[in-house]
């Protein structure tokens, strides 16, 4: 999809404040669009495209005090479906009620919503989704070359890390998660360095490699180094979780939570996507991404319940249950993050718990933090992207709740409820006191059916924040 400014195609597209009438159409039309009590509501769409018709595309953006850049995102989004479902190729866009927003942030809004409805995931489908659409053109002042091409990357960025998590194991598994990184990231400048198996044995990762164990596939261990600031200057740390299958293992999953699980490395998509994104646009700071890739499968070298291990910090974790095992091979990722780069902050990214979708909907990323000026400034990111996220509460009695009876440290606690804090505050254990923010993104990691501008199935979430967030530290 292109854009371009200020060519008046044939098909037009308004977007209107509630209450208001687009410029310009007849009379006829407009006691048409009064009869059929059209209003230009949140999400309401007129459309009136083929020969002898107006050629017209109405958007509601809603009331003047309720718009949004999301708003903006929709309304993009809601046109273009409009547009395709009409196989227009060609379309100019009006868009001139922005309330108090910028008016270059709502156009870029408006962009990205387009390029989201652009998505298909048809990869195994014998029939591919056609698409019509090409070129938009933004009737409008504003200066959009530079917004066209940074929301062009980012959806991009989106876009990989919603392929990678689509994708079943079959062909994303430890080594095909690595090989992709290499080949998606290293053209642009960011040096990915892959651990194999024996490597990642003397690196003392032993909490990572008792998960992996199970699986006759080997684990990586990769490591992403965007440092446009050179070496010498403090990274953030992003770590995905990466269990490009998740079994359960001997806790083995119900089949049809089992099929979804495919989607258990979007942690690590999202670090990947992101990390393209940032790369791509040129974002002055330094990120390194790290990733411990691996499967959690059942066979006769597999990890059991009852099994006490060591991790690379030295701590021992009891396994009580080994479908808790993102937490596992994190443990020894996000050590590694903490003391062997030169990281200032640590953001970990992984779809941990079952509990968080209980405790706040699929939607919503839920945080558990140990900064109140990170989260903050990350949940700006966040909100400015769209992206819903909440921070979960801690207290000293879950802190407590995480010991173990015969190790340091249980995999899984059993009472009291609070799974997906408990999950977070087992990870703290191992930032060494670095401000760090852990993501649960078990829930809008991937969705079940469509929903606002996002597809069935994976998400993207929460690349935009992450590259929102990371842009906002640049220099
Ligand atoms: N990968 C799952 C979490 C998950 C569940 C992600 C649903 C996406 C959708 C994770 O490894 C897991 O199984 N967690 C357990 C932890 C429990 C055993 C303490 C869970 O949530 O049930
Ligand atoms: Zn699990
Ligand atoms: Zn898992």
């Amino acid at each position: 999809m292109n854009f371009i400014k200020n060519s008046k195609f044939d098909v037009k597209v308004h977007f209107i404040l509630e209450g208001t009438e687009p410029k310009g159409i007849s009379k006829d039309l407009a006691a048409y669009l009064k009869d059929l009590d059209y209003k230009g509501a949140y999400k309401a769409v007129f459309s009136q495209i083929g020969p002898g018709t107006a050629n017209l595309v109405i958007v509601g953006l809603g009331k003047e005090e309720d718009l949004s850049l999301n708003r903006y995102r929709m309304a993009g989004f809601e046109a273009a479906k409009a547009l395709e479902a009409a196989k227009v190729q060609e379309a100019s866009y009006y868009l001139e009620d922005f309330g108090e927003l910028d008016k270059e942030e709502a156009f870029g809004a408006l962009i990205e919503g387009s390029l989201q409805q652009a998505y298909a995931f048809d990869d195994y489908k014998s029939e591919k989704s056609e698409s019509h659409l090409e070129t938009i053109s933004l009737m409008t002042d504003v200066e959009v070359d530079k917004l066209v091409e940074e929301t062009k990357n980012l959806v991009d960025g989106v876009n990989i890390a919603r392929k990678l998590v689509n994708t079943p194991s079959m062909e994303i598994y430890p080594e095909s998660l690595a090989d992709y990184a290499v080949e998606t990231l290293e053209d642009l400048g960011i040096k990915v360095t892959v651990y194999d198996k024996e490597q990642i044995k003397e690196m003392g990762m032993t909490a990572f490699l008792s998960v992996a164990q199970g699986s006759n596939r080997d684990p990586r261990f990769f490591v992403m180094e965007y440092l446009p600031e050179g070496a010498d200057a403090e990274a953030i740390a992003l770590v995905g979780k990466g269990l490009t299958y998740d079994s359960g293992g001997y806790a083995i999953k119900p089949a049809n939570g089992m099929v979804t699980m495919k989607t258990d490395m979007a942690g690590s998509a999202s670090v990947i996507g992101s990390l393209y994104a940032l790369a791509k646009n040129k974002v002055e700071k330094n990120v390194i991404g790290i990733v411990a890739a691996c499967e959690n499968l059942i066979s006769g070298k597999a990890y059991k319940n009852g099994d006490i291990v060591k991790s690379k910090k030295g701590t021992t974790i009891e396994i009580m249950n080994t479908d808790a095992e993102g937490r596992v091979t994190l443990a020894d990722a996000l050590y590694y993050a903490a003391t062997e780069v030169n990281s200032e902050s640590i953001i970990d990214i992984a779809t941990l718990t079952g509990a968080c979708i209980v405790a706040l909907g699929q939607h919503t990323i839920g945080a558990v933090t140990n900064d109140h000026k990170l989260f903050a400034d990350f949940k700006s990111a966040a909100d400015y992207s769209g992206e819903y996220l909440w921070e979960l509460p801690r207290n000293e009695e879950l802190e407590e709740a995480i010991k173990g009876s015969e190790a340091d440290l249980t995999n899984s606690v059993s009472k009291g409820g609070g799974g997906a804090i408990t999950a977070g505050l087992f990870l703290e254990q191992f930032v060494e006191d670095k401000p760090w923010v852990h993501l649960d993104i078990a829930g809008p990691s991937h969705f079940t059916s469509s929903w606002s501008y996002y597809p069935k199935g994976a998400t993207g979430i929460p690349v935009k924040s992450l590259y929102n967030y990371i842009k906002s530290q640049a220099k």
